[in-house]
This record gives structure tokens, C-alpha cells and sequence, in this order.
């Protein structure tokens, strides 16, 4: 049981495909309950593996998201791939593993989801609004895509020299010359 550190971006890890799970066993058990544990403890509304340094394919959504309850339900997805796709949604994004920054993000409004729950046993879930972004979101970080590389390339480019701005100030108070 243990709150882990979220990767955060440019870590290169956060931009490889993860691998399929192939084993239900005590480690991939360990590893959704250190999520959840994760996830608790940070301002999120899912967390997929490689946010945690764990390249599989599995990620975290609170079931909650967009209903309107402010309690958190966790349920686990894992090899999630999108069944079906409907409609056109813009709203503003966040990512765990890039702080301080949001963006409009162009999603699908209505997902249904594909995958395995944490017996081992398939399962589809649909989701709409909220949680419709929620689900693709958390299956692109499972894929290596980062909401950013979903900007227009101005907005993108922005981005990065705000990034770049910023490792600069870093690098500046690191060395003591603030
Ligand atoms: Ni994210």
C-alpha cells in the first residue's frame, strides 16, 4: 500500500505504448490498490499505469465522474480499447503528469470502452460527457499520447515554449541564480 510518484512530462516513458496485462497475480493486484491509493491522494478523475513508471495497460477511473456525486469510486480497466465512438465534444483538459497547464481538447462525446476488469473477466462500459473524456484520456496515456498532442500545432507550439520557460526558471533556482 503506497502512494507512488506521477511521472510527469517530458519523461520519455510517458510517450511508449504500455504492454498488455497477461497475468492477473498478486503484482497487478498490488499495483491497482498503489493507484488507487495514488489517485486518492491527487486531483484526478483517472490514472492510467505508466503515470506511475508501470508500462501495462491498465488505468483507473473514478466510476463518479461527471454525475455530480463528490465521493470517488475507483473501478480498474485493463487492455481498454475503444469499442465505438459517437458525436464531438471541446472542453478544457488537465493531465496529472502535466501541472499547471489545460487546454481545449477536441473528444468524442459518447465511448464504449473494451477491455478486462480486474478478475480477469471482459467487460464494456460506456460513458458520456465527463466521463467519456475520462476514457479516452486514460486510454491514450495507455497508447503514449498526451492530451498536448492533441493541440493545433499553434497551440502545441505554445505550449512548449512555455515548458521550455519554465525548465529554465528550474534550472536557474537549482543552480542558486534566482
Ligand atoms: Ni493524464
Amino acid at each position: 500500500m503506497a502512494v507512488l510518484k506521477i511521472v510527469t512530462y517530458p519523461d520519455p516513458r510517458l510517450q511508449q505504448k504500455s504492454r498488455p496485462v497477461e497475468k492477473w497475480d498478486k503484482e497487478l493486484y498490488g499495483l491497482i490498490e498503489d493507484m488507487e491509493h495514488t489517485l486518492d491522494a491527487a486531483p484526478g478523475l483517472g490514472l492510467a499505469a505508466v503515470q506511475v513508471g508501470v508500462s501495462l495497460q491498465v488505468f483507473l477511473y473514478d466510476e463518479n465522474a461527471g454525475g455530480g456525486k463528490s465521493t470517488k469510486s475507483y473501478t480498474a480497466m485493463i487492455n481498454p480499447e475503444i469499442a465505438f465512438q459517437e458525436g464531438e465534444i471541446k472542453e478544457e483538459e488537465g493531465c496529472l503528469s502535466i501541472p499547471d497547464y489545460r487546454d481545449t481538447v477536441v473528444r468524442a462525446a459518447v465511448v464504449r470502452v473494451r477491455g478486462f476488469n480486474k478478475e480477469g473477466e471482459p467487460v464494456e462500459v460506456s460513458g458520456e460527457g465527463l466521463l467519456a473524456r475520462v476514457f479516452q484520456h486514460e486510454i491514450d496515456h495507455v497508447n503514449g499520447v498526451l492530451f498536448i498532442d492533441r493541440l493545433s500545432s499553434l497551440k502545441r507550439g505554445l505550449f512548449l515554449r512555455r515548458m521550455k520557460k519554465l525548465q529554465r526558471q528550474t534550472k536557474a533556482e537549482l543552480s542558486g541564480k534566482v
